[in-house]
């Protein structure tokens, strides 16, 4: 098995791979409808919330155009908070329906100053949502969303958290915080395949969605809520991912909630001490590190592709390079979900071994 350190898809333990073998059964009928009722209160648990939790067969982008489209309407103002890839890409959904969109950026590296969006609330009163990305996996960088939540529910905001690589691996305290609607997906810290969103939403975005126009369909959350009363989804589910969903919370549970978020928080500090002994720059603000993906800056005088390509097809290791503007200075190394100590040393003794490789020396 490759040792698979992206951040999503991430491993699938074997039990979950098991399970996924299931011959495949009714969608309208009860199995299926136990195995979202339970998958449904499980991934309330771990989002922190009461709020409803809804489950769509796409991948995490799917669940950030249901939080746009389901909420807002052409022309609403909308305050885009963004520190880098993920940020800019909810943004510029907005604005593909037709949302007057603010974009804030900050410096990728750095994390959004809540100071600053609260200026930014201050001077447009026109402002209906803020979108704000709690991990920024592109850069390796976790807002201060506590911080954040707090300045745009002051401010009586709709709050839009894309979570798609946080939920269920860091702390994300949808209620106590005051997210309106929380994404994640399925192939980050849930140690399953690709193929489901989640998305939790709360009474004032309820409220905002009786008068939002955007078009949708596919993605129409009314119709993802009332066919979950009746245990069933609107369109034909991803039944084997739903089916590993349960299998995979029944372990994360079974571990603890708050002793999963440890595990993450310990192997990620295990990941940035062993990248700095040897002698590799890590490339994010070190106040906002993040605990589910490490960005390391490219080493001086080596070939990053190269030094890539030699972990993959020598070593067996698979790494992730940098996104957009990023592409070819960074790479990352993902540790959330399925992360075994041992994976770790293997990863760092097999990165000094490439790293004293002469060939991925620049000329
Ligand atoms: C923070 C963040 N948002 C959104 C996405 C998009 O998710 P997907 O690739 O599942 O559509 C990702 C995926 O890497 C992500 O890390």
């Amino acid at each position: 098995m490759s040792n698979l350190r992206i951040p999503g898809p991430t491993p699938v333990p074997p039990e979950i791979q098991e399970a996924m073998a299931t011959q495949m059964f009714n969608h309208r009928g009860p199995a299926f409808s136990k195995h979202i009722g339970e998958a449904t209160e499980k991934l309330q648990d771990f989002f922190q919330t009461t709020n409803d939790l809804l489950l769509l067969t796409a991948s995490g982008t799917g669940g950030l155009e249901a939080s746009i489209v389901n909420f807002f309407s052409p022309g609403d103002h909308i305050l885009a908070v963004s520190i880098g890839y993920f940020g800019d890409r909810i943004a510029t959904i907005a604005e593909g329906y037709g949302a007057n969109v603010q974009r804030l950026s900050f410096e990728w590296g750095s994390a959004a100053d809540p100071k600053v969006i609260k200026e930014a609330l201050a001077n447009n009163p026109e402002i209906k949502g803020v979108l704000v990305t709690h991990n920024e996996t592109s850069t390796g960088i976790t807002n201060n969303l506590e911080a954040i939540a707090k300045e745009v529910t002051k401010a009586n905001k709709l709050l839009v958290v894309d979570g798609v690589s946080s939920a269920g691996s860091i702390p994300l305290l949808t209620d106590d915080w005051g997210c309106d609607v929380v994404v994640s997906g399925s192939q980050k810290g849930w140690m399953i395949p690709p193929g489901l969103a989640m998305i939790s939403v709360s009474e004032k975005a309820w409220e905002a969605n009786k008068s939002a126009s955007m078009p949708r369909f596919y993605f129409d959350l009314t119709q993802a809520k009332s066919y979950l009363e009746r245990g069933q989804t609107p369109w034909t589910p991803a039944i084997s991912i739903v089916v590993a969903l349960n299998v995979a919370l029944d372990m994360l549970m079974k571990e603890g909630r708050e002793a999963v978020f440890e595990r993450h928080h310990r192997i990620a500090n295990r990941v940035r001490d062993g990248v700095e002994k040897l002698g590799l720059t890590l490339y994010a603000d070190p106040n906002h590190r993040s605990d589910t993906v490490t960005a390391v800056s490219a080493p001086n005088g080596i070939e990053l592709t190269e030094m890539l390509r030699i972990l993959r097809e020598e070593q067996d290791v698979i790494l992730a390079t940098g996104q957009g503007p990023l592409a070819g200075k960074i790479f990352r190394v993902g540790h959330l979900g399925w992360v075994p100590d041992q994976a770790i040393n293997e990863l760092l003794e097999k990165l000094e071994e490439t790293l004293s490789t002469a060939s991925i020396t620049q000329q």
